[in-house]
């Protein structure tokens, strides 16, 4: 089978798509025929060997994708089966969930790891309530454009943020109230937009460059909720700042906590599996590439030409 494999010989990691045996399911593995693979950041940093998200080299690069069940056709998707970027992998039975009838097995694919971070967010990390204000960081981007979706079902107000006005349109027409062009002034702009409370809540995938800020956008016990840091991580926090704040709560969750055990999975990629098949969650697919060009995927991410989900087709 083709598969995207890094390797590291002392230089930098190296990207190569080439031929494998195919993967061997063990006992409670299923071997799947990928339709699709999803491209995430955390790929990024599994080529670049960053901890926890690398395996011992050389090793097929990919968690997230979805496909159909060799000898059974069932339509599966997953969001942490290693190996995905190939044309076959072994997913263990517990890592997989149905895809329903009516949503596309690409369309499951784009949803799964993003979707499942969206929804975690709204409904753990922070339950939006009816007429709360809400910062979204990167709002044309794959977790973006889901989160503003699922905060407006959730009667939410949204204030989105992108670094361009094509980017914005994109965040307004996901369903964003405000969106700031630039990342400057949100603060002031979300407080004025609240008669003069302040956000909920602020969901942060970008770290470096907003994170200290989004501390002054929030109202008097709001939640900071840093899930992610697409342009760095944040310089260190004084916990005794957040009282000064106006006594708030800052977390840094992670998906993996949220899908823990088998049950927890199903649960929440049922629900936006759900969303998708009713229509209510909708899922941007804004560029799909070969396999064989899994490294340009990557830089595409890196240097913030995509917007919702990026896919890889074997
Ligand atoms: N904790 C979790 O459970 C979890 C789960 C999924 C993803 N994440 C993390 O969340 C973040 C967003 O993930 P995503 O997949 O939805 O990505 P994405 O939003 O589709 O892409 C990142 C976006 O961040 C913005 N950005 C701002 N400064 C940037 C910079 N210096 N370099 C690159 N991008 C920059 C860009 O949008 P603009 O051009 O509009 O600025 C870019 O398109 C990533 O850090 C990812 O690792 C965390």
């Amino acid at each position: 089978m083709q598969a995207v494999v890094y390797e590291r010989t002392g230089g930098p990691e190296v990207l190569t798509v080439r031929e494998v045996p195919d993967p061997e399911p063990g006992e409670g593995a299923l071997l799947v025929d990928v339709e699709a693979a999803g491209v995430n950041f955390r790929d990024v940093y599994e080529r670049e060997g960053r901890r926890p998200y690398t395996a011992t080299p050389p090793a097929v690069i990919g968690v997230e994708g979805a496909g159909t069940v060799a000898g059974t056709g069932e339509r599966v998707a997953w969001l942490d089966v290693r190996g995905s970027y190939a044309t076959r992998v072994a997913a263990p039975r517990d890592k997989v969930v149905p895809v329903p009838d009516g949503v596309d097995t690409d369309v499951a694919a784009a949803a799964m790891l993003q979707g499942c971070t969206a929804q975690y967010l709204v409904s753990e990390s922070y339950p939006v309530a009816e007429g709360d204000w809400v910062v979204v960081h990167a709002g044309a981007g794959g977790v973006g454009l889901l989160l503003t979706q699922l905060v407006r079902a959730r009667g939410g107000h949204v204030l989105a943020t992108t670094s361009t006005g094509e980017k914005a349109e994109l965040a307004r027409a996901a369903g964003a109230d405000e969106v700031v062009v630039g990342y400057e002034g949100f603060p002031e702009r979300v407080r004025e937009l609240s008669g003069g409370v302040g956000a909920a809540v602020v969901y942060d995938g970008v770290g470096r460059t907003t994170f200290a800020a989004g501390l002054t956008a929030l109202r008097p016990t709001g939640r900071m909720i840093l899930y992610g840091a697409a342009s760095g991580q944040p310089e260190p926090l004084e916990l005794h700042s957040l009282a000064g704040h106006g006594s708030l709560y800052v977390q840094r969750p992670t998906l993996a906590t949220y899908t823990r055990t088998p049950e927890l999975l199903r649960t929440l990629a049922g629900a936006v599996l759900d969303h998708v098949a009713a229509g209510r969650l909708d899922v941007r697919i804004g560029g799909r590439r070969p396999l064989a060009q899994a490294r340009e995927a990557h830089e595409d991410l890196e240097a913030r030409r995509t917007t919702g989900k990026l896919l890889l087709l074997p």
